[in-house]
């Protein structure tokens, strides 16, 4: 069956997610709410949301606002009603009363629910009824939240199901997890456990809320929020919402109980109107009473909030928990008791809940954004390892003990693909959907071909036969060796492969070079050392634009500078839906100078409006670089031309390598790899229009001196240097040039005090 028509109703917070990532798939939908008004202003919440939950603002008008009292006859061509209203049985079931009588026979009709068992909805509910409807869990903000959670029972119709799944994964691009009608299904039940885990660790230790989330963060591979940093992004009164309900749901044998009553500091916190980031604030709020945003963090213990410091514990920059739990001191105690309880807790889940251990990883890596999932990180710390840690009175959970008896480990590779250990049938293959090609499952099944500490190698054989460079820096932040990796590949793949595939398994595929290194280097006077870098990064680039194989780049996340400089430099990209491309020099008072600016003259070189006017040129991409210029979808990158016409967008990020695989399967016969782009620019002529702009901005001060200072040397560059447009320039004048203005800016004092403003605080120093 097609899903081609939806309707969601209820227009709050999930259904107008709902509603947006279905707009965004290309198809039209309805929105219905109690009344039209409502509906209406949720398109309005859409339009306005940031980070947007669009990817193009024309999808809004493939969303058609309308009321559960005038517009429900729209059900009867539905092939997908989703029921997102306020988590009230009574009210829901009134609306399934009413959907029953209007549905079309064929549709499938599920319901958004966090915490009402599946059993409970379809109390009432027709036979007929009950075999199309299910629990579809989405998170939230839809659009970015890769899950979604499939709850079905076995009165279901199979092959309905099976419509949805592929639907869910292939149409709206999520990481479909089917679980049993369970309290919190899996990523909330591991999920929230795990958070109150942490936080009332955190309290026992008498832990700062900032040295908590240093802990429960990158190290641990939990993203940067932390504890108390996602507490307060969720909402303090919505988790407390959350925790009765498991509390409620759960037996008493259940260890959540150990955690999930509510705290007198959280009851006290909600009264006082702290109810996170949308309140006053929670464990962290933004003071602006002094005329200055102040970030100030709370003292639990005499409930008072001071400046929050950022705290340094020496932990590592990246995942690393095997590092973290050898220390010996109170922050490996506490990363410990964590890691352990999730474990512990996880695992007691099997088979119970779950026969499949990886659909618990999966639902927390997609779910909560947790780099390895807690059967993973068990794995990593190795069972024996991880018993000999625990207390003499801890019980064993069954799946581990099973595990130990047979002397099994959690996973196995037979015939070169991963299997991985299920409580009844020993080993099982590792089922992906039809076609995905999992890097994760690569990694766990063979050794890299070519590996450093920044970045990987790995050979992967899908339709085609190609290797695979992984970054796995900090954000992906490039650096010498991320650059070695890089002509690594060119080599190998010249020997014996069909292509070239950049991707990686982290949140960003790169957020550029490591602005530390250039700092570093700048204040100690190092500028050759730069020159040199520079210089490597753009002829491994260069080699690969140019290889005679195709290489493609596969963006999500942030593929932002020194990022978007490899993604523009492949012969295609397949880019996840939620990438953001863009060169962002400028904000740090640099250009780009890893190609960057000559890949941007390059592209709107071939616009037919531009073809023949290289002032014109050279304006546009002054506009866009000078800027800072971001696209947040691979839609908007085609219109600044940071994704050409060719290039796909993937709205699954589990199917990208798929796409990429594709894509050399179909170039690499008779492979024509891409011309050498020769340049005619406007020299002089044209910096005086790039002048006046750059004054305006400085009247209006949103640029300062040296922001003035930057922009010139960006038009200079852009506009060819010394040279007029009957010259022709080479893509090697061009990397020259970029260099040459790229070491100019950073011996300058200004650059490099706003470098250090960005490293030390993340955001860009205007000036
Ligand atoms: P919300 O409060 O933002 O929106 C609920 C919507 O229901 C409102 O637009 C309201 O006008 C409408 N409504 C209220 N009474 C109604 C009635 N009698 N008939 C029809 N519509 C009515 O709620 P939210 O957060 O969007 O939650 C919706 C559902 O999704 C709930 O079942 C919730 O448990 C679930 N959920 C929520 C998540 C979240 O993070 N907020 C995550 C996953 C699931």
């Amino acid at each position: 069956m097609k899903i081609s028509k939806v309707v969601v109703i209820g227009s709050g917070t999930m259904g107008s997610g709902i509603a947006a990532q279905v707009a965004n798939a290309g198809l039209q939908v309805h929105l219905l709410d109690l009344t039209k008004e409502i509906a209406t202003k949720a398109c309005e919440r859409i339009k306005n949301s940031r980070p947007p939950l669009l990817m193009e603002e024309n999808n809004l008008n493939t969303i058609i606002p309308g009321s559960i009292e005038n517009d429900l006859e729209v059900l009867k061509d539905a092939d997908w009603v989703v029921e997102a209203v306020v988590e009230r049985i009574d009210v829901k079931k009134t609306l399934y009363s009413k959907i029953d009588t209007l549905r079309k026979k064929s549709a499938i009709v599920s319901s958004n629910t966090s915490s009402i068992p599946l059993k409970v909805l379809t109390q009432d509910m027709s036979n007929e009824m009950k075999k199309v409807f299910c629990i579809t869990h989405f998170f939230n903000p839809v659009r970015y939240m890769r899950l979604l959670e499939l709850v079905i029972g076995s009165q279901n119709d199979k092959e309905k199901i099976n419509d949805l799944v592929i639907f869910g994964d292939k149409i709206l691009g999520k990481t479909v997890v089917v679980c049993n009608d369970s309290p919190g299904f899996l990523g909330n039940r591991v999920g929230v456990y795990t958070m109150q885990v942490a936080m009332t660790e955190a309290f026992n230790l008498g832990l700062s809320v900032e040295e908590a989330d240093a802990v429960f963060g990158r190290p641990l591979g939990i993203p940067k929020t932390g504890i108390f940093g996602l507490y307060d992004l969720i909402g303090i009164d919505l988790m407390a919402d959350v925790l009765k309900s498991f509390i409620k749901e759960l037996p008493l044998t259940d260890p959540f109980h150990e955690v999930g009553k509510e705290l007198p500091i959280i009851k006290k916190l909600i009264e006082d109107g702290y109810t996170g980031r949308k309140g006053k604030g929670g464990f962290f709020r933004v003071n602006k009473s002094a005329g200055l945003k102040i970030l100030e963090s709370l003292n639990y213990k005499n409930h008072t909030y001071n400046e929050s410091k950022k705290v340094d514990l020496q932990l590592p920059d990246v995942m690393n928990i095997n590092k973290v739990l050898e220390r010996e001191d109170i922050y490996g105690q506490y990363a410990w008791l964590i890691i352990k309880k999730a474990i512990l807790y996880a695992s007691n889940l099997v088979p119970n809940i779950t026969e499949n251990f990886n659909d618990i990883d999966d639902a927390m890596k997609c779910g909560f954004n947790w780099s390895k999932g807690p059967f993973e990180i068990l794995n990593d710390i190795g069972i024996k390892n991880f018993i000999s840690r625990l207390n003499k009175d801890e019980k064993i959970p069954p799946f581990i003990k099973q595990l130990i008896d047979k002397k099994k480990s959690l996973f196995k590779v037979s015939h070169n693909s991963l299997e991985y250990f299920h409580p009844k049938h020993t080993y099982v293959s590792m089922q992906r959907p039809q076609g995905v090609i999992s890097l994760s499952d690569i990694k766990k099944s063979s050794r890299p071909i070519y590996t450093n500490s920044s970045a990987s190698i790995w050979e992967v054989r899908g339709k085609s036969r190609f290797i695979c460079v992984e970054f796995h820096t900090k954000a992906n932040a490039l650096d010498g060796l991320t650059n070695d990796c890089l002509s690594k590949a060119y080599d190998l793949c010249s020997e014996k492969y069909d292509g070239i595939v950049l991707a990686n398994d982290a949140m960003q595929f790169s957020a550029g070079v490591n602005l530390n290194y250039f700092y570093e280097n700048a204040v100690n006077k190092k500028f050759n050392d730069i020159d040199v870098f520079l210089n490597n990064f753009q002829q491994s680039l260069y080699r690969l634009q140019h290889a005679k194989f195709p290489v493609v780049s596969c963006p999500s996340g942030l593929a932002i500078g020194g990022g978007y400089e490899v993604v523009s430099q492949t012969s295609f990209v397949a880019a996840h839906s939620n990438s953001v491309l863009g060169l962002v020099e400028s904000l740090v008072g640099l250009i780009p100078a890893g190609g960057g600016c000559k890949e941007m003259l390059r592209r709107w070189s071939n616009d037919s409006e531009i073809k023949n006017n290289p002032k014109l040129l050279s304006l546009k991409v002054f506009n866009l670089i000078g800027y800072a210029t971001t696209s947040d979808s691979p839609l908007k990158a085609k219109t600044q031309k940071f994704l050409l016409e060719q290039d796909k967008m993937v709205m699954s990020r589990d199917r990208l390598i798929e796409e990429a695989d594709n894509i050399i399967f179909v170039k690499r016969e008779n492979y024509i790899p891409i011309k050498t782009a020769s340049f005619s620019l406007p020299g002089q002529t044209v910096m005086s229009e790039m002048e006046d702009i750059l004054n305006e901005l400085k009247d209006k001060k949103i640029i300062g001196e040296h922001g003035l200072e930057v922009g010139k040397k960006l038009g200079y560059m852009l506009s060819g240097a010394e040279t007029s447009s009957s010259e022709i320039l080479t893509e090697q004048n061009l990397y020259d040039l970029e260099r040459e203005i790229f070491i100019d800016l950073i011996k300058q004092k200004p650059t490099q005090e706003r470098i250090r403003h960005t490293l030390d605080t993340g955001k860009p120093l205007f000036n």
